[in-house]
Order: structure tokens, then sequence, then C-alpha cells
């Protein structure tokens, strides 16, 4: 029957005229979920990882300035950010000032190749849904093309399979939906199967930095650029120490077996191996998603293993539609960028502060960053302003879609600067100029409540 499967998903994608390499990548990591794969890792099979911190690294300007001209900057950007409710790129969200992510990281790039007098090419990996929109803003820019580099390449799709029998699903109301995005590990076949790596290297560039569009704090900094070509590593990842509210995530761990860093994620933890994983002593680094590779090692490592590069795969149950519970339940094959740490030998990890590491995940997130806790200096790098970030937990039913967040700070996000946590309770709506000191919580109190503009609340 499974064989039938991977035969339909197969004509359905050369149908598609997707990338032969990519259908298959895909046909690998088909047969791991027909053949029951898991993933996972034991805490039997690992050892806690010690990082190099970017602190002690001596780096002079020389080095800094020469290797950030020769990077190449990549956003990841094909996400849709369906866990704050969005069906387009998350990047196109407002962030301050009339400035979305993607203004941002735009003005960034722009700022410091000024600076450094650098060519600096900045490129995203948009998905079938994103590029339209982003391309979009990006024409505002006219000054942002490179010669000769896209603004931006697509990612590979690959159809959802049915769990019942791991064929393609149907869904003739919203064809779209039949196809999902592999993952942002599948930058690696994207970029093989463009042609853009070989633009790249025959462009003159060295190295490339690849992070998330959500995280502003991921500048192209020449200090770590610069780390990075004197350290001869052909791969490596910035790392931050793990904190409380990273209990639950992945973690940087050595593998027994050959000495190799991977990453292990919470769905790849055995039941048993839980309180290992929440152990933030023991396992003590996780990944920002800021991540370096020498470009001709990448292309030689791809080559050398046909374009496969065989990372960790992660096998996701959801709905054909996100949006309706009822429609067929399906599984969608992806892998994380971050996994090709243990494809290389010599790849490394560098500890990095929490500036580099400011992801939007959540509408609470989006909440801070909007706030007064944080401020655009004139080369927009994010600083953060306060002594601490605030713990902002807002229930969900009224907050969680960015739409409902949105109607409810209709005058943007309150002062958070001196605040230390604020959770909301119910559907308030707050008016203009609220400030929040030290611990505030509101509780419920119906629908329509407000808190009156100026309010201080704490
Ligand atoms: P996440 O998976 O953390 O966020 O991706 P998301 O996809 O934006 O949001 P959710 O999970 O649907 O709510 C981290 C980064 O990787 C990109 C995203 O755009 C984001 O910048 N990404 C993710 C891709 O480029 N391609 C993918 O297939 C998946």
């Amino acid at each position: 029957m499974s064989d039938e499967g991977l035969r339909q998903a197969r004509d359905k994608m050369t149908a598609a005229g997707v990338d032969p390499v990519a259908i298959e990548v895909f046909a690998h990591y088909y047969r791991l979920v027909e053949s029951g794969e898991t993933g996972m890792v034991p805490e039997s099979s690992i050892e806690p990882l010690d990082s190099p911190a970017l602190a002690d690294a001596d780096v002079p300007d020389d080095v800094a300035r020469e290797a950030i001209g020769t990077t190449a900057v990549i956003k990841l950007n094909g996400g849709l950010g369906t866990s704050m409710g969005m069906d387009r790129a998350k990047s196109l969200l407002e962030v301050r000032d009339g400035l979305s992510f993607l203004d941002i990281i735009v003005r960034q790039v722009l700022a410091l190749r000024k600076r450094y007098d650098a060519p600096l090419p900045l490129i995203f990996m948009d998905s079938f849904r994103t590029s339209d929109d982003t391309l979009a803003v990006l024409d505002r820019y006219p000054d942002l093309a490179v010669d000769g580099l896209p603004p931006d390449f697509l990612q590979n799709k690959e159809p959802k399979l049915r769990t019942d029998d791991l064929t393609p699903v149907d869904w003739p109301d919203d064809p779209d939906l039949e196809w999902c995005p592999p993952g942002h590990g599948d930058i690696y076949t994207a970029l093989r199967g463009t042609g853009l790596l070989d633009r790249l290297i025959d462009a003159g560039f060295t190295q490339v930095f690849v992070s998330n569009s959500d995280n502003l704090g991921a500048v192209p900094d020449p200090r770590v650029a610069g780390w990075f070509a004197s350290s001869g590593a052909p791969f490596a990842i910035e790392a931050v120490r793990r904190t409380p509210s990273d209990r639950k995530g992945g973690h940087f761990a050595t593998r027994k077996e050959d000495g190799r860093i991977v990453l292990r994620e919470t769905a790849q933890t055995l039941d048993e191996d839980k309180a290992a994983l929440g152990d933030l002593d023991r396992h003590r680094f996780c990944s920002t998603n800021n991540l370096w590779f020498n470009l001709q090692a990448m292309k030689d490592e791809l080559d050398r293993r046909d374009g496969i590069l065989g990372l960790a795969m992660i096998r996701n149950t959801k709905t054909v539609d996100p949006s309706d519970p009822d429609s067929p339940e399906v599984v969608q094959i992806e892998t994380a960028m971050g996994a090709a740490i243990e494809v290389f030998d010599g790849a490394t990890t560098i500890e990095v502060t929490r500036a580099r590491f400011v992801p939007v995940k959540t509408t609470n997130d989006l909440l801070v960053l909007r706030s007064d806790c944080y401020e655009l200096d004139e080369d927009y790098v994010l600083h953060q302003v306060s002594g601490g970030i605030p713990y902002v937990d807002l229930e969900p039913t009224f907050y969680k879609l960015v739409g409902d967040f949105d109607r409810r700070f209709p005058a943007g996000a309150p002062s958070l600067r001196e605040a230390k946590q604020l959770v909301v309770k119910g559907d308030w709506t707050f008016e203009d100029g609220v400030t929040v000191v030290g611990d505030a919580v509101l509780e419920d109190q119906g629908p329509g409540s407000r808190v009156g503009a100026g309010a201080t609340l704490g």
C-alpha cells in the first residue's frame, strides 16, 4: 500500500515541477516514516556539551572586516506563523514605528554595508506561500539588490500524507493545502537545487550566515563573522545558556558513539529522559538557530552525498486544513536546519549573549518586542533597555491570534520597562499610555473589560 503512496507522491511532485533531488530527499524520509522511525535520542547515548564562548575569542578588527566582506546573509522566511494564527510570513508583522520585521532586517543590513563597505547580500528563503508578499516589501528598497544575486529563493514543497495509508492527501476545496514546506532543513537542498550555492561561490563569497526572520537579534555581526572565518570550522551554530523558560525546549549534546555534536529536540526525547532534558545544569546550551557555514564545505558535503544530507527527521501530525479540526489527519515530514551540525567533521557551537536571540514565537513575545523594553539604534540594532525582560502571559483565548491581540492593544504595547510580570486573564483592551510596574495580574472581569488611558498597573 505505501509503495503506492511513495509512487503517488513522486508523481505529484514531478507533475508540480519539484526539483528531482528534492524528490529523492523526500523519498528518503518517506521510507523512514514507513519503517516507523521515531528519531529518538536516548539520554544514555549522549553527554552534555561544553561550548566555547564568543566573549573569549580574540577577533582583531581587520579579521572581522575582511570576513564580513565575504559573507552572504540568508533569512528563513518560509514559515507561516501558524502558532500565532497567521497564514502568511510572520516577518510582515509590524514591530515598531511602522516598521515590520522585514523592514528592520533590510535596514540592519544596509547599515552594516555602509559601515563596513561590504557587499553583504541579503537573500530570503521563501516558500510558495510567502514569496509574493515578501518581494512586494523588498521592492521598496531598490538599493538592496546585489548584482547577479536574487532577493529570494524558493524552498521546495512536498505533499502532506494521509496518516491512514501514507498517500498524498486530496483537498479539492483548496489544493494549496495539499502541500507543505519541508521545514527549514530544506535550505541545503534548495540552495543547491536553485543553483544559488554555486552562484554565491562564483561571486567570491566564502561563508553564509543564516537565521530566522523572527529573530531581530540575529544581526550579521562582523565579530561573529571574523570568529567563524578564522575558526576553520565548516559549520557552526550560535548557542545560548538555557534559562528556566527554555527548560522544555531542545538542547545541544555530544553523541557518545562518535563525539559529534547533536541537537536533541523535545520530540526526540523519551519520556523517561524528560527530567534530564529539563536539567539546566546538565544540558546548558540551546540553539539560537543562528548558523554559519562555509560555502565550499557545504557544496563538497552535498555533492559527496548526492544532495541528501540525511538530517534527523521530524514527523508532524496535523489536519490538512489547520483551521478545520475535522479535515483528514496528515503527516508532514520536516527537518530542521540545525540538525546539519552532526553531518560536518569539525562543526562547533559558539556561545553568544541573549542579545542575539530575541525570537518571537507567541504574541507574548511580540508584546515585549513592541514595548519600551527595547530600542532600535541608528543602525537598526535592537537594544534591551530594561533591566530584565518581563514575564508576559496573555490569555490564549483572547490574545493568541495576532488579529485578536492587535484589537486589544489598539494604541500599541503598554510600557513594560519597569514590569516584572504581566498576566492577563480574560478579555481586556488596553487604552493609550498604560504603564506596568512590578507584578500585574488582571483577573477575568467578563467580556469587553478595559484598562483606562494612562493607568498604572502593578
Ligand atoms: P518556526 O517553525 O519556529 O516558526 O520557524 P514559523 O514557521 O514561522 O511559525 P509556526 O511554527 O508556524 O508558528 C523558524 C524560522 O524558520 C522559517 C520561519 O519562517 C522562521 O523564520 N521556516 C520554517 C522556513 O523558512 N521554512 C519552513 O519550512 C519552516
